[in-house]
């Protein structure tokens, strides 16, 4: 029994060391700088919405720049989600907006919204909707990073003041956000 004890001891000082180096390594990968993110948006079940999405780290904030086909004409509810999952038919394994710092649902001009709340996109008369603006509040970095996390386009309108979710309706397209080649 005593020598057990020290195996046991000696296995888990020997692997102490490892642990440790593994830890600075962990560490120095989640500081390196992520410039710029992409989304690839595929249709949820029995839609044809897609797309895609970049985030730019630009002087005041993250450029966000959307181009998404399949809509119908005008707005749709479009945000960011908890969850980089899109495996559910109906896109709700990426769960609620990305909310880190528990606001409530607002406008992306609001100083009041989940970090996830970038509005609508309004689709013109051929279903095609193309957005650029530069978003104040969304990070590629640190703990309101979206790098991991999903898009989701919605069936209607974010009202931008129904909450939690703007009353979007259904989810049409998802992705996950990961990190982009400059
Ligand atoms: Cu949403
Ligand atoms: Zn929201």
């Amino acid at each position: 029994m005593q020598s057990l004890t020290k195996k046991l001891l000696v296995v888990t000082l020997s692997v102490l060391p490892l642990v440790g180096v593994a830890q600075i390594t962990h560490d120095h990968q989640e500081k390196a700088p992520v410039p710029k993110a992409i989304a690839v948006l595929s249709p949820t079940k029995g839609s044809s919405v897609h797309g895609g999405v970049t985030f730019e780290v630009v002087e005041n904030g993250v450029r966000v720049v959307a181009n998404i086909a399949g809509l119908t004409p005008g707005k749709h509810g479009f945000h960011i989600h908890e969850f980089g999952d899109c495996s559910s038919d109906s896109g709700t394994a990426a769960g609620g907006h990305f909310n880190p710092s528990g606001m409530q649902h607002g406008a992306p001009n609001s100083d009041n919204r989940h970090a996830g709340d970038i509005g609508n996109i309004e689709a013109d008369k051929a279903g095609n909707a193309h957005l650029d603006y530069v978003d104040p509040v969304l990070s590629l970095s640190g703990e309101n990073s979206i790098i991991g996390r999903g898009v989701i386009v919605h069936a209607k309108e974010d009202d931008l003041t129904t909450q939690p979710t703007g009353a979007a309706g259904a989810r049409l397209a998802c992705g996950c956000i990961g990190v982009a080649k400059r």
